[in-house]
């Protein structure tokens, strides 16, 4: 089988495809047939070398955390039917701390770590790009911002992959606005997503957001963004508001100096998070925009498109193609 390995930490060109033979389940383990797998920005900075996970990596390595495909086979201890899986059953996942990485025809994953997927004709592209990205925004809303129905959010960087998914997740958890920050170019899909835009390219965007809250500032912050967004963000948050970092580069400790509560996400999927993020996006109540599924040998391509940081809603790698 085809798989994407590094062997050296660097530029998208020590990608390298790779012909391996199938991996083999360890305890605890399904066997997929990867039909897609999501980009995510954690995947070129486990590449270049400036994630921390990097370090916890044995090169050669497979990159990539998250994917869509289909159950093959299964460890000797893995009981597929009382799981609810079948041979051929569509599931997705991310890998949690397993570092064994998702670019690959074939994977041996922790069936911990996976899903079914709804419905009769699932498009496992879309499926390719819920997990990790749902998963973080639902652990940034709720354990970390812990927003309460009628709140106010401001989201910096609506329209990425963490952003598509938090904007609606945040009004279905009830809130009462989100004002969502964004390139113009990304305004009419901010509003789509049922954000309210504020353009940072083309106006002050803490001018706009003290004018929306007539002072008063938001009740919470989930910042995708963080560089150039994080310390005036502080200038806008209401007394006793919270304040969450989503890039785990963050320093929050000005936050913490000035008496603010302030957090760095660290993605927590659950079984049962993957499974509201299935069925909401079942129901058509979360859209997954794909900008671009490129075929494995172009995964240096994606990842040279993710480290823009511009890149609307999710890339997602064909397996097979
Ligand atoms: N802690 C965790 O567990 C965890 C999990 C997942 C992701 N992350 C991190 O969270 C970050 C976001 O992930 P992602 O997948 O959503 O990334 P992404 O798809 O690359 O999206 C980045 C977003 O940032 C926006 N942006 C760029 N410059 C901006 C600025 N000056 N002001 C406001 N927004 C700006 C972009 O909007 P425009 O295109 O409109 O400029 C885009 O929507 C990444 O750093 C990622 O590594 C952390």
């Amino acid at each position: 089988m085809r798989e994407i390995i590094i062997e050296s930490f660097g530029t998208p060109d020590v990608l390298r495809l790779h012909e391996s033979s199938p991996p083999v389940p360890r305890p605890g383990d399904v066997l997929v047939s990867v039909a897609y797998a999501g980009l995510n920005p954690v995947d070129h900075k486990m590449r270049d070398g400036s994630s921390g996970l990097s370090r916890m990596l044995e090169l050669p390595a497979v990159l990539g955390r998250e994917l869509s495909g289909h159950v093959i086979g299964a460890a000797d201890d893995v009981d597929l039917a009382s799981r609810g899986l079948a041979i051929g059953s569509p599931v997705f996942g991310v890998r949690t701390d397993d570092l064994r990485g998702t670019y690959a025809e074939t994977v041996a994953i922790r069936a911990e770590d996976v899903v079914t997927v709804p419905g009769a004709q699932p498009d496992l592209r879309t499926y390719a790009g819920l997990a990790l990205a749902g998963s973080t925004a639902l652990t940034a809303l709720e354990d970390d911002a812990r927003l309460r129905p009628g709140q106010t959010l401001l989201v910096h960087g609506g329209t990425g992959g963490v952003g598509q998914l938090l904007i609606p997740l945040a009004l279905q958890a009830g809130a009462a606005r989100v004002l969502a920050t964004g390139s113009a170019a990304n305004a009419g899909r901010i509003r789509e997503l049922g954000g309210e835009p504020i353009a940072y390219d083309e106006e002050d965007w803490v001018a706009r957001v003290r004018e929306e809250t007539r002072g008063r500032g938001v009740d919470a912050i989930i910042d995708l963004h963080y560089f150039s967004t994080f310390l005036p963000s502080l200038d806008v948050l209401a007394d006793g508001g919270r304040i969450v970092a989503v890039p785990t580069l963050a320093d929050i400790t000005p936050a913490q100096d000035r008496g603010i509560s302030a957090h760095i996400t660290r993605m927590a999927p659950t079984r049962g998070r993957l499974e509201l993020l299935a069925r909401s996006h079942a129901e058509g109540l979360l859209d997954v925009e794909i900008s671009e599924v490129l075929p494995l040998a172009e995964v240096a391509r994606g990842h040279e498109l993710l480290e823009t940081g511009h890149t609307r809603g999710k890339l997602i790698l064909e397996a097979h193609a």
